[in-house]
Order: structure tokens, then C-alpha cells, then sequence
């Protein structure tokens, strides 16, 4: 975490690098030096309340919107696209605010993270959230989320750009694969079948059956359950305790719900990464299938966080190709995607791309 000293006025005409992922769940923006980034993380939400004095709207985001304003907290991009014009109002709103209110430079280039969704007219008003930003005067691009969280797990620059791989994002609503050939998606493939939120709303109906119907947790404590617990390493049954409806409380243990949900999470991407994208892409392109394959799969996305999953994934992965494959991934995946794009964005400013 360092703070970038600007002595020279050579340094000073040069915009400042940014990279930012603007996800369902959460936002990250990954600033300063791209070799020792400041990165913050936020939730994706907004609210807004009336000043008691003066009634003017006020807008909160973040944490402090979802805690303060649970009953009227908006997540806009709740299906990882802007929906409508609303929500895309609300979108542009929530970036103003968190720029302001982390000092994002106007004067800077900017790399975004998007995923990768047949969804044109969604990514249509992503790329008018995008482009009527706060930030990135000089200039705008934006990178395959996968391919930008790639980059902090292939090395210490911007190897993933010149590398044949292939990539597995595994977000909040998005499960999404393709190869990549210096930096040229190919095969992209995403299903809104094999998500994060699923094993959340898994979590919450296991945890009821194991419970034997006492304890129903909405779908916020599930994924908390997940991010906090779920291991494939080293799993440790974990208690929580509950204010029961007639008074008092009722204390309980979790053992399996949480990892038998993830456990299905991980044969259900193996399953449709191993017999419906590897398929496609081997069909399209079967010299670039095999040279990718003798490169490691990289997962990407805050599901890879997991701690063990991307062992799982490759064990799992190679039996059901029949074949010896390798996994990997950046460190904390929650925040490679940002780390990624603020890399590339740094380059782009090196090469006086703006
Ligand atoms: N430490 C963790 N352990 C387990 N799961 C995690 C962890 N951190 C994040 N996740 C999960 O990863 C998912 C979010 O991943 P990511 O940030 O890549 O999604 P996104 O880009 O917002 O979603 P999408 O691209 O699918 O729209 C959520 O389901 C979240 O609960
Ligand atoms: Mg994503």
C-alpha cells in the first residue's frame, strides 16, 4: 500500500492509472502503483435519505447504505447487468460517490473489468455507465473480466496477454469460460445456471433441512456462511445462534450444508466446463484447445476464493477430460480482476496509449 510521490513535473502530466470491477456483488477499484496497489472493495448498492433540515436527497453506498438502510438499499446490478433505465441511473449515481468519496482522479486512464454475457443490450448500458463516468478523462477501456483477473495469476506483468489459456470466472451470476490467445477471446461460453448466488440460496435451504425446519437464513447470512466458512481444505463445523419468533434463542451447528453446497458447485462447473465449453472450443479450435490445456486453467472470480477449490477443480477437471490438467489462481481472486485491469491500465499510460 504505498503512496505515489509526484516530484518531478514529468510525473505530474501523467494520468493516473486506475482499474476498476463494478460487479453485482461487489465494486473494486485497484489505484496507485499497479505493483503495489491501493485497492478498495465496497458493496455494489446505494440508498438515498431526505436531510432532516434542508430536505435535500442524500445518497449513501457501500456498507453503510446496506447496514443503515436495509429496507430500501438498491443492489442495481442484482443479475450482473443493468436491467433498465433505472437501474442504470442508479449505477452512474453509485460511481459518482465512490469516486468522490475515495478521491478517484478525474485525469486518469481507466480499465474496466466486464464479464463476458450475450446480453447486448445490458452490456449496452454498462459500457453508458462506463463511458459517462467520473474517471478516466484520458481514456476508457474496458478487458474481459476473466482475462484481467488472469494477469495477477500468470505473473508479475502482463503475461497473461501473451499467453494460450484458458479461463473459468466464477462470479456471483455468472459462470463463464473461454480461451484466450493473446488477449483474443475465443469459444466464450456463460451460463446463469452455476453461481455463487445458487450456492447461497442452497446454503439457506440446506441449513433449513439440517436444522429440521428451525432455522430459515435469508440469503445475505448464506453467503456469509460461504465466505466465511466453506473449505475444502480444513472445514470446521461452526455454531450461530438464532432469536426464535415466541422469545429466547436457539443455538445450532452447521456440518453440512455448507460444503455439500459447494461441493455441488464445483461438479457442476466442472461438469458443464468439461462437457460443454471444452467441447466447443475443441471443435472450433482444436490446435489452440490442446496447446491451452498444456497451460493451467485459470479460475478467476470471487468463488475461486474458496480455500482448496482450485485443487478440487483441477482433480475433478482432469478425470472428467481424461487427461492430466493443471488449475490456478491469482491470489485473493475477489480482487485480481481490479488488479488485473489497473495493470493493463498502467501499461496503456507507459506506452502513451491516451
Ligand atoms: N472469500 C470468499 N469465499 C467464498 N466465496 C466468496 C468469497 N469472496 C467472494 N465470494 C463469492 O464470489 C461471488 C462474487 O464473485 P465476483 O466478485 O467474481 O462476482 P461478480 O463479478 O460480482 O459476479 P458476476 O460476474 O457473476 O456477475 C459471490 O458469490 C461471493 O459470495
Ligand atoms: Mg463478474
Amino acid at each position: 500500500m504505498s503512496e505515489s510521490e509526484s516530484d518531478g513535473a514529468e510525473f505530474d502530466e501523467q494520468p493516473a492509472a486506475l482499474g476498476v470491477k463494478v460487479g453485482s456483488t461487489r465494486t473494486v477499484v485497484s489505484a496507485g502503483d499497479a505493483n503495489d496497489p491501493n485497492v478498495v472493495r465496497t458493496l455494489t448498492c446505494l440508498a438515498t435519505y431526505e436531510d432532516a433540515l434542508t430536505g435535500e436527497e442524500h445518497v449513501l453506498y457501500g456498507e453503510e447504505a446496506a447496514t443503515e438502510y436495509p429496507d430500501r438499499v438498491r443492489y442495481m446490478l442484482r443479475s450482473g447487468l443493468p436491467e433498465d433505465e433505472e437501474t442504470t441511473d442508479l449505477a452512474k449515481t453509485f460511481l459518482e460517490e465512490f469516486a468522490r468519496s475515495n478521491g478517484l482522479p478525474e485525469d486518469s486512464v481507466v480499465v474496466y473489468a466486464i464479464p463476458t454475457i450475450d446480453n447486448d443490450v445490458g452490456l449496452e448500458r454498462l459500457s453508458e455507465i462506463i463511458e459517462d463516468g467520473p474517471i478516466g478523462e484520458r481514456l476508457v477501456r474496458s478487458y474481459p473480466e476473466s482475462l484481467c483477473g488472469a494477469v495477477p495469476a500468470l505473473g508479475d506483468g502482463l503475461e497473461a496477454i501473451e499467453e494460450t489459456f484458458v479461463a473459468v470466472n466464477m462470479g456471483s451470476t455468472n459462470l463463464e469460460a473461454c480461451a484466450y490467445r493473446r488477449g483474443e477471446q475465443l469459444a466464450p461460453f456463460s451460463t446463469g445456471a452455476i453461481t455463487g448466488t445458487e450456492v447461497d440460496r442452497r446454503i439457506a435451504n440446506y441449513v433449513e433441512e439440517e436444522t429440521q425446519g428451525r432455522v430459515n437464513i435469508d440469503l445475505t447470512t448464506a453467503r456469509e456462511y460461504k465466505e466465511e466458512h466453506a473449505d475444502f481444505l480444513d472445514y470446521e463445523p461452526f455454531s450461530d445462534i438464532i432469536q426464535q419468533p415466541g422469545g429466547g434463542t436457539y443455538e445450532f451447528t452447521i456440518e453440512e450444508s455448507v460444503m455439500d453446497a459447494v461441493d455441488e458447485y464445483v461438479d457442476d462447473a466442472v461438469d458443464e466446463v468439461a462437457n460443454v465449453f471444452m467441447p466447443e472450443l475443441a471443435n472450433d479450435y482444436m490446435k489452440i484447445y490442446q496447446q491451452a490445456l498444456d497451460n493451467p486453467v485459470v479460475l478467476t472470480g470471487g468463488m475461486a476464493c474458496i480455500p482448496g477449490v482450485v485443487d478440487e477443480f483441477e482433480q475433478r477437471l482432469s478425470e472428467e477430460l481424461e487427461r492430466d490438467v493443471t488449475a490456478t489462481t491469482a491470489d485473493d481472486p475477489a480482487t485480481a480482476a481490479a488488479r488485473g485491469a489497473h495493470r493493463i491500465a498502467g501499461r496503456l499510460v507507459e506506452l502513451n496509449e491516451y
